[in-house]
């Protein structure tokens, strides 16, 4: 009988302290106008100093797996995607979660996507599962990207925020809840559009990065924007495409929550209304690998995620990665 894997359950963390538009006007030369016009967020959640990736990525998998009905004794596979680790680079964040959450004598690794993370790791769950390697796979994505903001740079520091979304996937033979479709791709041709420069085999952690700043993300915004806006419409239609699926069809559309423009542009092109459209961006910014399990998580929270409705991920990020996947929510509702 043939194994699928399945979405079983989801979870989040979002820290409590809120960094507003107008907290932000006292600290760079930026207003609340300009911030919301340009990208739609309101504010953003900031981890305190005391907590790292590794502590926001165990508490979404706790609430992931109680949701999930399984025993931790279950999980055979923890993958964390993070762009902000806990270590550079070694221990990896997933091994320290593994052990936060009472996990052990499982593979646990990290993956480096940046925002495309938590859907490259719904690519690696899936082969996983259904090469009857793995039953129960902890995905988690987290990030802490407060750490690597420079809260001195205007252009990027309104954008991002922290936080960590986590989701246990299954192997089922119920075809009915099996993961559709998912695609994933890179481009390393514009790894300079996102990049955190050091530390790094490049740049090694000397003064020279303390005094450049190098350990702080910089991005090339208008043209990430651009090629966002292209490259996630394209990916959509490409999936829908190949699966004969109308984008009526689609009961959630989870984009990546980095600006409302790209989310409406990329909605827009697609004819999606917009009571199909998961919008989290206001309230956490963007959050990278934990944006789109963040804002399933908010759905499932707000009872609008039902048992057997169909989802669109669609992501975009640092690399350049892209990925989308249709995938039908195999959760019970509380
Ligand atoms: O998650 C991974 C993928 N990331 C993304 O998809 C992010 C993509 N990029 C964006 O979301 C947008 O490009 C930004 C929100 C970062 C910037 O918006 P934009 O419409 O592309 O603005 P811009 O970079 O072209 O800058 C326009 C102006 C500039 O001033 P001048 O040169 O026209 O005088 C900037 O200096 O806005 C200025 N500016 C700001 N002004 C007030 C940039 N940041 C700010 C700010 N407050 N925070």
């Amino acid at each position: 009988m043939a194994i699928y894997a399945s979405f079983r359950s989801i979870g989040a963390y979002a820290p409590e302290k809120i960094l507003s538009n107008s907290d932000l006007e006292k600290m760079v030369d930026t207003t609340d106008e300009w911030i919301v016009k340009r990208t739609g967020i309101k504010e953003r959640r900031i981890a305190d100093e005391h907590i790292s990736t590794s502590d926001m990525g165990a508490m979404a998998a706790n609430i992931a797996i109680e949701r999930s009905g399984l025993g931790k004794e279950d999980i055979d596979l923890v993958i964390c995607a993070t762009v902000t680790p806990d270590y550079f680079n070694m221990p990896s964040t997933a091994c320290i979660i593994s052990d936060k959450i009472g996990i052990s004598n499982v593979q646990a690794f990290d993956i480096s996507a940046a925002c495309s993370g938590f859907v490259y790791s719904l690519t690696i769950a899936k082969a996983f599962i259904e090469s009857g390697m793995k039953k129960n796979v902890l995905v988690i994505g987290a990030e802490k990207f407060s750490s690597i903001v420079d809260y001195t740079d205007r252009s990027t520091c309104v954008l991002f925020g922290d936080g960590a979304g986590a989701a246990v996937i299954s192997a089922t033979t119920d075809k009915s809840e099996a993961f559709m479709d998912i695609h994933a791709s890179a481009d390393g041709s514009y790894a300079d559009f996102l990049v955190t420069p050091a530390p790094g085999s490049v740049h090694p952690a000397n003064q020279k990065m303390l005094d450049e700043k190098l350990n702080f993300v910089q991005m090339k915004g208008n043209e990430t924007f651009k090629l966002a806006v292209k490259t996630l419409t394209k990916d959509v239609i490409d999936i829908l495409e190949t699966n004969s699926i109308d984008a009526s069809e689609i009961k959630h559309f989870i984009p990546h929550q980095a600006n409302y423009r790209i989310i409406k542009a990329v909605g827009d092109a697609l004819g999606m209304r917009e009571d199909q459209v998961v919008l989290t961006v206001q309230k956490y910014g963007n959050t990278s690998a934990a944006s789109i399990p963040m804002a399933i998580n908010d759905i499932y929270e707000s009872g609008r995620l039902k048992e057997g409705e169909l989802m669109l991920l669609d992501t975009f990020g640092g690399g350049l990665t892209w990925a989308s996947a249709l995938i039908p929510f195999a959760g019970k509702v509380k």
